[in-house]
């Protein structure tokens, strides 16, 4: 862990969330101050507000750097569903869910035996998600028990809060990539011991989806679960018809697919759910009386033809499911926060909704911790909370900066942000208070 950092004061306008705009409304939930202060100690934020109200009262010597009027302060965003070993292979061309995996993942999965080479794309992958301001994501590594050890130490010497977890594959995938339910269980086992709680890092079971562990797999990774509760639950759900067709046939007793993972302990609070692109009504009702989540993954689900999330059918207000957002590299096609958030306007749009920029911007940052049930610690900037922050910058191209100029509101500004900017537009990305991304 680095040593804690020196505190500082960043100044500018401020966008953060505190509480649910899908439930409660924008207006109630969101706050955006053109001029704000934020002020970092021993990583957490300590205080937030107008800098009318917090500047006169700041000790002299405290450092205040002034992003100021084109920037945007936001808490740091938060990827809830995301492949690291698949960023050597993101844009593989031509197939559907499942020979995609044949053909593309599983050979790439394969060379993460080789350490050297996991540990060069767990930098490469962290590095990308703090040049994109994320700060904290939700990830899946391989079967190799080291891919977890080598990501979490490389996420530990940032600072970083992070989960992840070993992947658990015990059938219907190459020799070399197979685990057994009782090595799977035992390594996870190891791995929650010396990772779960450490710092920041959390450690996240993930049995990778039904499609490649046995029922006794799935019962060995809910037993796990019920011993260490506090864990997160990841796996992938209903994201592509051929998919949910053929776990139909390998699961004939379960009512639905959802019911495979429920009837195995895998349905709680703490569960992420990869996609959920084709659940049905009872499976929503399910998830939500559960406390478990959807990750939303517009990219990939465009990507792959998987289909077109129904977010709204998802939070409709008698059955709320927890709903965060999900980059899901590598089918997904971009580390950017804001290109997902932009294929995600375009997902809702296909259910004739229009997703606001407001509720967009909740989702990349509240919305995905609630998923992961960390919204007390991280995904919105209040006192006590860690200081993880993303400082965009408004004006990051010419287009940008020429739209810009015909904005009438703070919303339409996000609005332009979500749809034509990438990675350019993150001027700073701050980790436990810790300056760990500038824009050169
Ligand atoms: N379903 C099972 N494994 C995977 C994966 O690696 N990526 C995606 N998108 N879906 C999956
Ligand atoms: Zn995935």
């Amino acid at each position: 862990m680095p040593s804690p950092a020196p505190p500082i004061a960043l100044r500018g306008p401020l966008l953060t969330y505190t509480g649910d705009p899908f439930r409660d409304g924008l207006e109630r939930t969101m706050v955006h101050l053109p001029d704000a202060i934020v002020v970092v100690r021993n990583g957490l934020v300590e205080r937030a507000g107008p800098a009318a109200e917090i500047l006169p009262t700041l000790p002299a010597d405290l450092e205040v750097r002034d992003y100021g009027r084109d920037a945007l302060i936001s808490a740091g965003f938060i990827d809830s569903h995301v492949h690291f070993p698949q960023t050597p292979m993101i844009g593989s061309h031509g197939e559907q869910l499942l020979d995609w995996l044949d053909r593309y993942t599983f050979p790439t999965e394969l060379k993460f035996a080789d350490r050297a080479f996991t540990r060069e794309v767990a930098r490469t992958f962290l590095g990308e998600n703090l040049r994109n301001g994320i700060t904290t994501s939700c990830v899946y590594c391989t079967v190799h028990s080291h891919s977890a050890d080598i990501l979490f130490e490389e996420a530990e010497q940032l600072g970083l809060r992070l989960a992840a977890g070993k992947v658990l594959m015990d059938c219907r995938a190459p020799d070399g990539l197979k685990d057994t339910a009782e090595t799977g269980y035992d390594e996870s086992q190891a791995l929650i011991a010396k990772w779960h709680g450490r710092g920041r890092l959390l450690y996240a079971i993930t049995p990778r989806f039904a499609g490649t562990s046995s029922p006794e797999q799935l019962a060995a990774a809910g037993a796990l679960w019920r011993a260490h509760p506090d864990c997160l639950m990841q796996t992938h759900i209903a994201e592509n018809q051929a998919e949910v067709a053929w776990i139909k046939e390998l699961f004939p007793d379960r009512r639905s697919y959802l019911d495979v993972y429920d009837h195995h302990g895998l349905c709680g609070r703490g569960a992420v759910f990869g996609h959920g692109v084709w659940l049905e009504d009872g499976e929503l009702q399910r998830l939500h009386e559960a406390g478990a989540a959807i990750a939303h993954c517009p990219t990939s689900n465009f990507f792959l033809g998987s289909g077109a999330f129904d977010l709204r059918r998802a939070l409709d207000p008698r059955r709320p499911v927890r709903v965060g957002l999900g980059t899901d590299i590598g089918a997904g096609t971009s580390f950017s926060i804001l290109a997902t958030l932009n294929e995600a306007y375009k997902a809702a749009q296909l259910s004739r909704h229009a997703l606001s920029s407001g509720h967009a911007y909740y989702l990349a940052t509240r919305g995905s911790a609630a998923a992961m049930h960390l919204e007390d610690k991280i995904g919105s900037i209040a006192p006590g909370m860690e200081a993880d922050l993303v400082v965009l910058d408004m004006r990051s191209t010419p287009l940008i900066d020429f739209r810009m100029k015909q904005a009438e509101s703070f919303t339409e500004q996000l609005f332009i942000q979500m749809i034509l900017g990438d990675d350019r537009a993150v001027q700073a990305t701050y980790v436990a208070g810790r300056l760990a991304y500038a824009r050169s």
